[in-house]
């Protein structure tokens, strides 16, 4: 039977969960894919836990360019995460004529256009379904599945830690910070925790997702990126009176003046599926012309979950790497010369409903007040709900859904609204998605 030979940097979480499942269902996947495929090689820093894991099965180095220069060595899965080292290796491992297989959304949203433009010209394959959402086969989906459709939108729970604390804020009525520390120990956590509640783990994720989405190139730094560190239990409460959950959302949209490209919570209506999607979970709504919206919902991270994406793309590589660029699918799913360099519209000129809570003087006329300069910028309210004062208070709070405009009018009915006499303090605003057609 043909053998793939494995060359593996990184044996954490991830890269043993890889080893595990590669191990344990060989003979499923040899069935499957008519190859072997072994991890002969393994690069980690911790060298004990290294040989710990591979059991004498594998050959084990501190060294990493070792690994992506030996010649005996069919493909390359880099696991150890960040841009600076990752990037370096993956683009040797490249240059040496290796495939290359990856985990890592910061890479790939960051540096992805470099990095499959050197692939295409080594005719060698960089897989990356495990950058998004773990084991949720999204990239296959987008990239295949969907590839009759004219992709609309893309709106996804891409975060397990953040959507993790959302649900806990929700359901146990905790704050922000007190949530923050069970979210860190559950293990899925960034290295650096602010890439999760600051949604910039999303924003990497979302690059991804929107470039395969509308066959465009990547372009991490023009995500709008909000987390979820500023987010109120106050608002939480609330948005479930009026029947919605608070999560933040990775949404991008192809409109007629550019794309929409933005990472913020999100009030969903509670009747959505992914409005009930809870937990570490993970799930991504595509809206295709033809196929309407479809959900793709599982583990968004941890050691199996991840690793069923890395093997998978191992076995696309088992399948297809003597093949020719024609007959592969390409990178992100357009071919080479055919991605088109839409413009990526600032958050200003984005189109959305929007949830707002105010505080007001109670007393006559404040209402009317603040209804007015919503309809003189012709801004419709859907809902309303105003809140008694609580006892020995004068000040009460409101909340107003509208319906969609354009936010820079939305920004400017606020910055009136504030300037009322009645207003107490600056409104909060938290954007609003239909997510069903
Ligand atoms: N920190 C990420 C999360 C891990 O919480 O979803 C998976 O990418």
């Amino acid at each position: 039977m043909k053998l793939l030979k494995v060359g593996l940097l990184g044996i954490g979480t991830v890269g043993g969960g890889t080893f595990t499942v590669l191990a344990r269902n060989a003979n499923e996947i040899s069935r499957r894919t008519g190859c072997a495929i072994n991890i002969t090689h393994v690069a980690d820093r911790n060298t004990a836990l290294a040989t710990q894991v591979t059991a004498g099965k594998a050959i084990v180095t501190d060294d990493a360019f070792a690994v992506v220069n030996n010649p005996d060595i069919d493909v390359v899965v880099e696991l150890i995460g960040g841009y600076t080292l990752a990037k370096e290796l993956v683009l040797k491992a490249i240059a040496n004529g290796k495939h290359v297989v990856t985990a890592n959304k910061a890479l790939i949203a960051l540096h992805g256009n470099e990095i499959f433009a050197a692939a295409q010209k080594a005719n060698v394959i960089v897989a990356f379904e495990a950058a998004v959402a773990g084991g949720i086969p999204i990239i296959k989906a987008l990239r295949e599945g969907l590839g009759a459709n004219r992709i609309e939108w893309v709106a996804g729970i891409i975060n397990g830690t953040t959507n993790y604390i959302l649900t806990e804020m929700c359901e146990k009525g905790l704050a922000f910070a007190d949530v923050l520390g069970e979210a860190q120990r559950l293990g899925y956590a960034e290295a650096d925790p602010t890439f999760d509640v600051e949604g910039i783990d999303a924003a990497h994720k979302l690059t991804i997702m929107s470039a395969i989405a509308f066959g465009m190139p990547m372009k991490f730094e023009q995500v709008y990126t909000e987390g979820i560190t500023k987010l109120q239990q106050t608002d939480i409460k609330y948005a479930e009176e009026l029947g919605y959950r608070v999560k933040l959302l990775g949404i991008t949209k192809r409109t007629d003046s550019g794309v929409e490209l933005r990472v913020h919570p999100t009030l969903i209506s509670e009747k959505r599926l992914v409005a009930n999607v809870n937990g570490a979970m993970n799930a991504v709504v595509v809206k295709g012309d033809a196929v309407g919206p479809t959900l793709y919902y599982g583990a968004g991270a941890g050691a199996e979950p991840t690793s069923s994406a890395v093997v998978a793309d191992l076995m696309d590589v088992a399948r297809l790497g003597d093949a020719s660029i024609a007959q592969r699918v390409p990178y992100l799913g357009f071919q080479d010369g055919q991605l088109n360099d839409l413009p990526i519209l600032p958050i200003s000129e984005i189109n959305s409903a929007y949830y707002l809570r105010l505080r007001a003087s109670d007393k006559p006329g404040v209402l009317a007040g603040v209804t007015k300069i919503l309809a003189d910028r012709n801004i419709s309210i859907d809902a309303l709900l105003q809140k008694e004062p609580a006892d020995n208070e004068t000040e009460a709070d409101i909340v107003i859904l509208t319906h969609i405009t354009i936010e820079k009018n939305m920004d400017v009915g606020i910055a009136e609204i504030e300037a009322l006499p009645a207003i107490v303090g600056n409104l909060v605003k938290i954007r609003m998605e239909e997510l069903s057609k």
